[in-house]
């Protein structure tokens, strides 16, 4: 049997929070299409999964991913890739899951790494990791999402300065652009990266599937619409008996207990 490409464990704790490693050590988790696909399933059983309320994905500490596998890409042509439907097929489930993806980053999150991880909710990067897309040093451009989602999260200077140049980023200078949410000692990196996960965990995951999908509108709509829709699920939140639980608890000072209803 050949080793998996992904590690998955739902973990015993924090509860509510599933696990998710790459797992190519020896070509620093270099993404193919047959780890895509390993990943796509698990994250859609993940999703699905009531016992799971927030996944967290890793890689080791040397690379959470050197980028898309440049060994399989390398001899395809335009129509081999436009038949497979190449990163779009498999990569962009990661975007359908409603449930949050925090993304712990240790080394190298270059290319496709760097992609997946902006596809994630959240970043919490060790201070050893190093952020880039370097494509366009080996004679291509980021296709995984990283001209469009880059921008959106560190404007377009930076942005068009971090692609033009390849050039590898420091986790301080990733987190000052507004790409990494935390920078956090690396030998604390999944402590504190579960940590995040528990505590969102421990919300009524009705309410932050709403939150999710509501914040996520800020980059698809115009203000005036995106202020509509959030004010619609402001207001549909209502509906749910969480919302009279965790309103209700607060004034009875004590911890409320959802039903995710
Ligand atoms: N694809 C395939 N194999 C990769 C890889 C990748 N993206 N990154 C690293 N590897 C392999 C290396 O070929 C090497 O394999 P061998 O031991 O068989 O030679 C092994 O991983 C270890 O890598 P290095 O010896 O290069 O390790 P290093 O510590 O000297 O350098 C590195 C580390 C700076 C990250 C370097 O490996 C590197 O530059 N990797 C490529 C980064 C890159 O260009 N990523 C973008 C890919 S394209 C893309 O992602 C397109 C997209 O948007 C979808």
């Amino acid at each position: 049997m050949s080793e998996p490409l992904i590690l998955v464990e739902i973990l015993p704790q924090p509860a509510k929070v599933a696990l998710v490693r790459f797992n190519r050590p020896k070509v620093l988790n270099a993404l193919n299409n047959a780890l895509a696909i390993e990943l796509e399933t698990a994250l859609q059983a993940l999703d699905a999964d009531p016992n799971v309320h927030v996944i967290v994905v890793t890689g080791s500490e040397k690379a959470f991913a050197a980028g898309a596998d440049i060994a399989e890409m390398s001899s395809q042509s335009f129509a081999t890739m436009f038949n497979q439907n190449y990163i779009t097929a498999h990569w962009e489930a990661a975007r359908n899951v409603r449930k949050p993806i925090i993304a712990a980053v240790s080394g190298y999150a270059l290319g496709g790494g760097c992609e997946f991880a902006m596809m994630c909710d959240i970043i919490i990067a060790a201070d050893t990791a190093k952020f880039g897309q370097p494509e366009i040093t080996i004679g291509t451009i980021p296709g995984m999402g990283g001209t469009q989602r880059l921008p959106r999260a560190i404007g377009k200077a930076k942005a068009m300065e971090w692609c033009l140049t390849g050039r590898m980023v420091s986790a301080q200078e990733a987190e000052a652009a507004g790409l990494v949410a935390r920078v956090v000692p690396a030998e604390k990196l999944l402590e504190e990266a579960l940590a995040t996960a528990a505590k969102i965990a421990s919300h009524s995951l009705l309410s932050v599937m709403m939150l999710k999908e509501t914040l996520n509108a800020a980059f698809e709509t115009t203000l005036d619409q995106g202020l509509k829709f959030e004010r619609r699920q402001f207001h549909a939140s209502f509906s749910t008996s969480d919302q009279k639980e965790g309103m209700q608890a607060f004034l009875e000072k004590r911890k409320p207990a959802y039903k995710n209803q």
